[in-house]
């Protein structure tokens, strides 16, 4: 029998379609040219259908999403005591790029913020590494969640790169506070390639699903990330993950979530489904405006919400 979810994905992508509202992350010349009309959304059930409608096939540049599953292969390859010794779990309420650190620990506050994502890349395989030693360990791993081969934007990372200067900035904070042991620039370079790596919203939707799956990934049925460590990355998620507006987030959806600049979002609920939106314009807290209503509709409709 032929399944009813995608005529309704495509109602629920049209509903959503007249928001013309937000701008597109202004401060990457690739992304400030994006193509605003595009709108995508698919939802993976722990069972490994995939769902999707709009622009499904679409790829765009991960960006802070990538930030999830990083912080998950940090607690991998350097345990989660050292994560946490490097990396806090409280919100900041500051913005993604702010040049801070935790006064007393010197760490920083979460693994969504810059300055925790750096860390957290900079945790993957280990201290000595090269930026393509991590990167290829990120992108192998990204690669089966989304069950296929994820590659780098080359556009998107050389646009970055000529504007690291903050980031940079970050990175020099972190070693010279001890949190961040490797050089700096390698550290940077990995972290801004592996924002830069391209997705569509059925990869993301998949990605998600294998989180709400206790790290299993619900096609391949491979154990990604042990249990533990997919608590640890939601909990953190759930916090952290849509920046300032946490707290509208989880009030209104409800689902453990994380954006990107580049207009993705990826949410998951734990023991049913991902699910991924895509559209480029952003509110002013950086998350995608057509993507958040989606969201919100989904978690209304599907009754996602956690509590
Ligand atoms: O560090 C940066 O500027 C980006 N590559 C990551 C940005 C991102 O997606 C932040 N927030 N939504």
């Amino acid at each position: 029998m032929k399944s009813p979810i995608p005529d309704y994905l495509k109602r629920v992508l049209e509903a959503a379609r007249p928001d013309d509202s937000g701008a597109p992350a202004g401060y990457i010349d690739v992304l400030a040219r994006a193509d605003t009309s595009r709108l995508g959304v698919a939802i993976a059930m722990v069972d490994g259908n995939v769902y999707s409608a709009g622009d499904d096939e679409v790829e765009f540049s991960i960006q802070s999403i990538s930030k999830a599953f990083v912080y998950g292969l940090a607690i991998e390859d350097a345990g989660l005591e050292r994560v946490l010794e490097k990396i806090g779990v409280e919100p900041s309420g500051d913005a993604f790029n702010e040049l801070s650190l935790h006064e007393g620990t010197n760490r920083p506050m979460n693994p969504m913020i810059n300055a925790g994502a750096i860390t957290a890349h900079s945790l993957v395989v280990g201290p000595n590494a090269t930026a393509e030693e991590r990167t290829e360990r990120i992108l192998k791993v990204m690669s089966k969640l989304a069950n296929r081969e994820l590659k780098v934007c080359e556009e998107v990372y050389e646009a970055e790169m000529k504007d690291w200067d903050r980031n940079m900035g970050l990175a020099y904070m972190l070693k010279a506070a001890g949190i961040v042991q490797c050089d700096p620039g390698e550290a940077v370079k990995g972290y801004i390639r592996q924002c830069s790596i391209n997705v569509t919203v059925r990869d993301l939707a998949l990605m998600a699903a294998t989180l709400s799956n206790g790290g299993y990934h619900p096609i391949t049925s491979e154990r990604i990330f042990p249990r533990k460590s997919v608590r640890q990355v939601l909990s953190v998620m759930t916090t952290c993950g849509m920046y300032d507006a946490a707290g509208d987030w989880v009030s209104n959806v409800g689902i453990p979530a994380k954006s990107g600049v580049a207009g993705g979002i990826l949410g998951a609920l734990p023991g049913q489904v991902g699910l991924a939106a895509f559209s480029p314009k952003l509110d002013d807290k950086g998350n995608s405006v057509r993507g958040i209503n989606i969201c919100e509709q989904l978690s209304h409709d599907m009754g996602l919400h956690m509590m």
